[in-house]
């Protein structure tokens, strides 16, 4: 059969690969004159973004201050935070909130009466209280935060005449020097990217002035998460291929309270379910189960004083002790001595999604186990969203900015897109020259390539990586497990890199492919790593050394 030509570039002033809250914040700042497309793998809505439950965190309380809220953001990180980021960010979080409400994002305000004369909206916003804060800091819109701030986003895009929305568009490598008609005389930088079209199923060209990178994070890379499938860390391995640096990797946030249910296996229960006054309890033990109880021992004492809100990495590494003590699959979160209308009103997705699975949470606990939440490490950027590479800016999750170190405090990571996504726009603005011309590229080229024959090779892989990531690059780690993981990631590298030069791209092969990346960047980070520090804990180096330092991996000194 005749192949069909390859589809013309399309030309836009500024691509934003990614329709979170960094991707559309960016584009949303951008002015209207420029034309701008914004690129989803899947639906424009199918991020991490839509699905965060806690909220936002902001210096809003009285008798709270940013010096505050900056502590306990780098007491989280473990030292390891870049203080100037930590200031930039946490100083602009009340205006970013601001902005989201004036586009009509509905943050729940405090039930206490009408508020007093002259009080601003801010003032009377309800802040409800996560791990690792020393105050109550966090804006939230119920127990679904996330999608209203998603929505808002979206339409407040959608209604912009000079923004494309383009969902169904899997980016699989940025355009650079290498792809331009005629390389030899071309400078370095990035000019686009090429994306498989989920619909036409070919590879377009998309070339612009501006490249913002805002594909959020890669927590997909373990068996068991949080995250929407497409968190497969396709931005970080596709910045990775065009030469830029990545930091940090080793630092995978696991969330310690994930739905433990067979049948759904990334349902999360926020972390202020904790912060409202919920205990996490051991199973009933045979004889208590006899006398009907339903939940066992309290255990976080022994871990640590701040108890059931200790900073994340304690809590989830309590809980997996605890499941490797006992040998047991979860441990519970009771939430039902809070009273049955608190839970109601305070966490109402939460009680419905679990009442649809036959656990009501007014009266029993909830079955919760650690699952991989949130990627600190990415690739590097400066405060206005620079990388490595002229032309190509990154803002949300894809990035390691300075902000969370060795790990992040809960409600920190939606604030961050919105101020990187602010600050990218910015910059592109500051430096724009509308004179500028962008090189031409050449096509995708597949006549070498014929339809795979073998699906089942991507199936296996995707299955065995994340497999050996959870049981070998968890949440305790040893040299030995690492050592393993590394030699599986040659492995499947080898094997993936085969497959991908002989067969037409898929969107899974496309992430399978930036998933083995990915792991590979974090086993090498790992590796790397020789002390315990936030969310990397190694069983044969668990003291914390005291000068903290950044992994910063090179694509240019990593060869093999
Ligand atoms: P995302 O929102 O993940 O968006 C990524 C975008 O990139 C998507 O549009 C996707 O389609 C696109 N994309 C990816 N790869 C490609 C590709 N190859 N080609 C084209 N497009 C691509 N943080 C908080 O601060 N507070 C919370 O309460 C909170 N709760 C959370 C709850 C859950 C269950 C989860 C999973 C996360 C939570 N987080 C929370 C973390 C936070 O939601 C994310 O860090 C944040 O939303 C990331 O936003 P982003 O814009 O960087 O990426
Ligand atoms: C949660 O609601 O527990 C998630 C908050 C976060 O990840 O910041």
């Amino acid at each position: 059969m005749a192949r069909r030509p390859p589809p013309e570039p399309r030309a836009y002033d500024v691509l934003v690969i990614g329709s979170g809250a960094a991707g559309l914040t960016a584009a949303l700042t951008l002015p209207p004159h420029l034309t701008i497309a914004v690129l989803a793998k899947g639906d424009i809505d199918a991020g991490s973004t839509a699905w965060a439950q806690g909220g936002i965190a902001a210096v809003l309380e009285p008798g709270d201050t940013w010096e505050s809220h900056i502590a306990d953001t780098m007491i989280a990180g473990a030292g390891l935070n870049h203080r100037a980021t930590v200031e930039f960010v946490v100083e602009q979080a009340s205006a970013a909130i601001d902005r989201l409400a004036a586009l009509g994002v509905p943050f729940n305000l405090e039930t206490d009466g009408e508020g007093r004369a002259g009080e601003t909206n801010s003032e009377r916003w309800h802040l409800t209280r996560e791990g690792g804060h020393s105050h109550r800091r966090i804006v939230h819109v119920d127990d679904a935060t996330g999608w209203a701030v998603q929505q808002a986003l979206h339409a407040a895009a959608a209604a912009r005449p000079n923004i494309a929305l383009v969902p169904g568009m899997v980016a699989l490598d940025l355009v650079t020097e290498r792809h331009v008609e005629g390389e030899r005389f071309a400078a370095r930088g990035c000019h686009g990217v090429y994306a498989y079209d989920s619909a036409s199923r070919h590879v377009v060209r998309f070339t612009a002035k501006a490249v913002v990178l805002a594909t959020g994070g890669a927590s997909r890379v373990y068996q068991y998460s949080t995250n929407p499938d497409g968190s497969t860390g396709d931005g970080i391995a596709m910045a990775w291929r065009a030469g830029c640096r990545v930091s940090n990797m080793e630092f995978n946030q696991f969330h310690p309270t994930c739905l433990y249910h067979p049948q759904v296996k990334n349902f999360l229960i926020t972390e202020a379910a904790r912060g409202e006054g919920g205990h996490l309890r051991l199973p009933p033990t045979p004889a208590e189960a006899a006398r009907g109880v339903t939940a066992g021992d309290r255990f976080m004492a022994r871990y640590d004083d701040r108890l059931e809100l200790a900073p994340r990495d304690i809590v989830a590494r309590a809980i997996d002790a605890e499941m490797k003590r006992l040998g047991i699959s979860h441990v519970l979160l009771d939430i039902a001595h809070l009273g049955a209308d608190f839970v109601r009103l305070h966490f109402p997705t939460i009680h419905a999604r679990l009442l649809e699975l036959g656990i009501d949470c007014t009266t029993q606990p909830i079955p919760v186990v650690p699952a991989a939440h949130y990627s600190c490490g990415g690739v590097m950027v400066d405060l206005a969203g620079r990388t490595d590479l002229a032309g190509l800016w990154a803002a949300g999750e894809v990035t390691q900015s300075g902000l969370h170190g060795a790990n992040r405090l809960a409600s920190n990571s939606l604030l961050e897109c919105l101020v990187f996504g602010q600050a990218v726009a910015d910059d592109i603005m500051a430096q724009w020259d509308p004179a500028a011309t962008v090189p031409e590229i050449r096509p995708w080229d597949e006549s070498r390539v014929t339809d795979s024959d073998e699906e089942v090779v991507v199936t296996h892989n995707w299955a065995e990586l994340r497999r050996f990531m959870w049981d070998y690059v968890g949440i305790v780690r040893t040299d030995k497990r690492l050592e393993r993981a590394a030699h599986r990631v040659k492995l499947l590298r080898k094997e993936v890199a085969d497959y991908y030069g002989n067969f037409r791209v898929t969107p899974d092969l496309i992430e399978l492919r930036n998933l083995v990346t990915v792991a590979d960047l974090i086993v090498r980070s790992a590796r790397a790593r020789k002390e315990s520090r936030g969310l990397h804990f190694t069983s044969d180096y668990p003291r914390t050394a005291d000068v903290a330092r950044d992994t910063v991996l090179d694509p240019v000194m990593v060869r093999s």
